[in-house]
């Protein structure tokens, strides 16, 4: 389908990245969501913003994170259950980074029923672990709009700047290679089951998620015409 073919398409339900540290959740998030006009609900980018606004939230998992643990179930769940209540939700929206564990995807399920959602669409980015840590290592992330760049793979066109503002691009605190080894031991602890309890419901896809970022937008866009999901 062509892209200005999908910008009259609708998805009008949940859709779930789901996948382990750089395997371009973010970046195939952001594509989908703007195509779509659905927000962008990234778990990751909302605890870095407490973070930085040092609310009590932000306290708690300032460290959890530096280490490159999950954030406790408790925490999260709170956060996204606001989220998901502002009316920019009312038609579905695209998740990446949650959920994480059994506990928080059991949660969203009940949360859909509530705000009368279908239950989700999972996109499952499969990928090679070796690739991972040149993309975490070399990630760039623009300080004003977010975009993001890659120092290897998707460099920006003036070093350190974002080609779209100007704005500084900085590296996460947490994409340094010992932190990174801990995120993708929790990846495959707590998050990797979470790929059979959604085959098992019927709503995943799998996503090949090496090869270039216009391979991969291109195989995603392919599934989900696939998966029935499109109207
Ligand atoms: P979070 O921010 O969610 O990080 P993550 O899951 O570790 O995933 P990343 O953002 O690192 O990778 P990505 O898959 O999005 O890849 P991206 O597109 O950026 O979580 C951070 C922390 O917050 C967690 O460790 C945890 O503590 C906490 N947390 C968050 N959610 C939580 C939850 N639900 N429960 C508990 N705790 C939670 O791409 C990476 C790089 O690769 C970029 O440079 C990009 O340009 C490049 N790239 C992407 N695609 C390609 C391609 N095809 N080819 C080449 N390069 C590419």
């Amino acid at each position: 389908m062509a892209l200005e073919a999908r910008s009259e398409a609708k998805l009008d339900r949940a859709v779930i990245f789901l996948g382990p540290p750089g395997s371009g959740k973010g970046t195939q998030a952001k594509e989908l969501a703007k195509v779509y006009g659905l927000p962008h609900l990234s778990t990751g980018d909302m605890l870095r913003e407490h973070v930085s606004q040092g609310t009590a939230l932000g306290v708690k998992a300032k460290p959890i994170m530096g280490r490159g643990k999950l954030v406790p179930d408790s925490l999260v769940l709170r956060m996204v259950a606001e989220r998901i209540a502002r009316p920019d939700c009312r038609h579905g929206f695209v998740f990446d980074g949650f959920p994480r564990t059994v506990t928080q995807a059991k949660y969203l399920g009940e949360l859909l029923k509530q705000h009368g959602l279908q239950q989700p669409l999972v996109l499952h980015m499969a990928i090679a672990s070796p690739v991972l840590m040149r993309r975490l290592t070399g990630r760039r992330t623009c300080k004003v709009c977010g975009a993001l760049y890659n120092v290897y793979d998707r460099p920006p066109q003036a070093a350190g700047i974002c080609d779209y503002d100007g704005g500084e691009l900085v590296q996460r605190p947490d994409d340094r290679e010992e932190v990174i080894r801990e995120r993708l031991h929790a990846y495959e602890q707590q998050t990797a089951p979470l790929v059979e309890y959604y085959r098992r419901l019927g709503s995943l896809q799998d996503i090949g998620a090496d090869g270039s970022f216009e391979e991969v937008k291109q195989r995603m866009f392919e599934s989900l015409a696939g998966s029935g999901g499109v109207r």
